[in-house]
């Protein structure tokens, strides 16, 4: 339907045994369809006046039924799934509409506008369908269709057979939350997986790509709410590793900064489990490029320091040197510092910073949302608090913030 044409295409697996499929056409169409059909168990009656000889060979055999006759009103009557495709358009679109009376789903290979249905490119390899929808690109859906069952063959595309699967966990980086940043081997781990608990930021998307029998705990440390307790989470990584399953620890960036990666290897070893890291995108690094802003550039800044801000600079708590992160000329990248936005710029100025150096404040980076506040040392304070920036962000001071690429 055409107020429909911008929708798209609900995919779904028809399972045709023993179910009636009404065949319009015996030419090309049916010539490729056919063998998925008959593969599928379906009760095929064809309908037509003449057929491509190896249609007609599958009749011979019995694989299909044929009428040799052209389309007549009511031939649908039994039917669950329609294709048609005879040279007449006349009876395409008479069979069309009996189909959309009757509420049968049909393929229609002369106008995929008027079809209720489009039959996707599929491929197989071992015991895996791929079927490949692009809309109105045949081409393009065969081409993915043809890189996913070369990459399922070679191996080049993580799909293990269960039996296969390592166990033991496997700390992920997954970088900093567009879910294309993550690396290879971290995407082919996750696809591994029986179990995966993810931390909040990192590629939440990737989640719901995951098969439904994954079990998905949530270890989510919201800043400023709430609150899984790393025992907890070091508690969950021991007991579905000693049960033999399959467990990603999907942490946002890279597993070592700042993300206790060591701590849970370190109660791992402890337990006997086995464990793999696997590095990650720092949002350090990715959240201020993915802003435009280069850590480093020539003649600009030949150092980027990065620092924690989630203490304020006079909590006790506090290891990092202020004072010496002042006097530096570089650029200084802090995570966690939202809330402490300003006592830190405080500091860096009443080290010796420059109150005009420029700021940016870029907050869920590499996300749909994405979004750079640009401020002073000076100024960083109040802009935070006046742009309502939430965590989370990532602060860039330093002159790299004023470089643009014209
Ligand atoms: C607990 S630290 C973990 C850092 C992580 N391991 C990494 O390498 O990016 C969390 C902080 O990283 C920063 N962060 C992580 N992802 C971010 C994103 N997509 N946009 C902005 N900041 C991000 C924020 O400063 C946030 O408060």
């Amino acid at each position: 339907m055409a107020e429909h044409a911008e929708h798209a295409a609900y995919p779904v697996g028809l399972r045709l045994s023993g179910r009636r499929v009404v065949v319009l056409g015996g030419g090309q169409v049916a010539q490729r369809r056919l063998p998925s059909l008959v593969a599928a168990g379906a009760d095929v009656l064809l309908i037509s006046p003449s057929a491509k000889p190896s249609v007609e060979a599958m009749a011979d055999t019995g694989e299909i039924r044929w009428e040799r006759r052209r389309y007549a009103s009511g031939d649908l009557a039994d039917a669950w799934y329609a294709l048609i495709s005879t040279d007449d358009p006349e009876a395409n679109e008479a069979a069309s509409q009996e189909a959309e009376d009757r509420r049968v789903w049909c393929v229609r290979s002369d106008d995929a506008e008027a079809a209720t249905a489009w039959t996707p490119a599929t491929g197989r390899s071992e015991g895996v369908t791929v079927a490949v929808l692009t809309g109105r690109d045949p081409r393009r859906s065969a081409a993915v269709r043809d890189a996913i069952v070369e990459g399922l063959r070679d191996g080049t595309l993580a799909a293990p057979h269960h039996r296969a699967r390592a166990t033991g966990v496997a700390l992920v980086g997954g970088g900093p939350g567009d879910p294309d940043l993550i690396t290879v081997r971290g995407r082919r781990l996750l696809a591994e997986a029986d179990v995966v608990i993810a931390d909040r930021l990192g590629p939440r998307d990737l989640l719901a790509e995951l098969p439904p029998h994954v079990e998905v705990i949530d270890a989510a440390k919201i800043p400023y709410g709430r609150f899984m307790a790393q025992e907890a989470i070091n508690n969950a990584l021991i007991e579905h590793a000693r049960a033999g399953k399959s467990v990603v620890r999907l942490k946002g960036g890279d597993p070592y900064v700042f993300g206790r990666g060591m701590e849970e290897l370190q109660v791992l070893a402890e337990a006997g489990i086995p464990c793999t890291v696997v590095p990650g995108i720092s949002s350090s690094i990715s959240v201020p490029s993915a802003a435009g802003i280069p850590v480093t550039h020539r003649g600009v800044a030949q150092e980027f320091t990065v620092v924690s801000g989630h203490v304020a600079p006079d909590d006790e708590r506090s290891t990092v040197d202020w004072s010496a992160l002042a006097r530096l000329r570089g650029t200084v990248v802090v995570l966690m510092g939202v809330e402490n936005s300003g006592a830190i710029a405080a500091t860096l100025i009443a080290h010796g910073r420059d109150a005009d150096t420029p700021v940016a404040v870029v907050q869920e980076g590499t996300t749909a949302a994405q979004r750079r506040v640009d401020a002073t040392l000076g100024t960083l304070g109040e802009t935070v608090r006046a742009e309502g920036v939430r965590p989370p962000a990532v602060i860039v001071i330093g002159d790299v913030v004023a470089v643009n690429p014209a």
